[in-house]
């Protein structure tokens, strides 16, 4: 299957993926997240589609030296495919063309499922703690 930058009529079809994958929250918008990622020069989002419809995404952006990973995501129906590694390699190579040296995400800490995933890709603990606040 072929990853490709998604566009705004995804963004239905996208949003819908991830709110069944539990990746959305109340306060997030996540389909403002969505237009601001692929309307923005530095971000976008990669998908797969199966007949037309995103069936994994996962966003990606940088600010010049760490690039970043969010709405990781593949439909229950199409997981064990290989197709989380797909995006995730896709991630890597759209940093890597852009000259940026390393990637990194946020995993929430009621999402420790995944950890196990990351590790197998070989993806390691960063010693940090993200601090923040709403701005709005
Ligand atoms: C995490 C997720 C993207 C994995 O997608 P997937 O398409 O099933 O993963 P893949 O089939 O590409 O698996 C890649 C490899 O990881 C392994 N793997 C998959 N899930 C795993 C898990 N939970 N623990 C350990 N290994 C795992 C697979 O066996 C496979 O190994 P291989 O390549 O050596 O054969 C998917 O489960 C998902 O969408 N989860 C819900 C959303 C989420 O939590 N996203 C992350 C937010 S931080």
């Amino acid at each position: 299957m072929d990853v490709v930058e998604l566009g705004p009529s995804d963004t239905a079809a996208a949003v819908a993926l991830w709110q069944e994958t539990g990746l959305t929250r109340p306060w997030n918008d996540a389909a403002a997240d969505f237009a601001r990622a692929v309307g923005g020069p530095s971000s976008a989002v990669l998908g797969v589609r199966e007949a037309d419809v995103p069936v994994g995404t996962a966003m990606v952006g940088h600010d010049g030296h760490r690039g970043w990973v969010y709405y990781l995501a593949v439909s229950p129906a199409a997981r064990g495919t290989g197709l989380g590694r797909l995006l995730m390699d896709a991630c890597e190579r759209w940093l890597s063309e852009r000259g940026v040296p390393k990637i990194q995400f946020m995993v929430r800490t009621d999402n420790t499922g995944v950890l196990a995933f990351y590790d197998h890709l070989g993806y390691a603990h960063q010693d940090v703690v993200v601090l923040g606040r709403r701005l709005d």
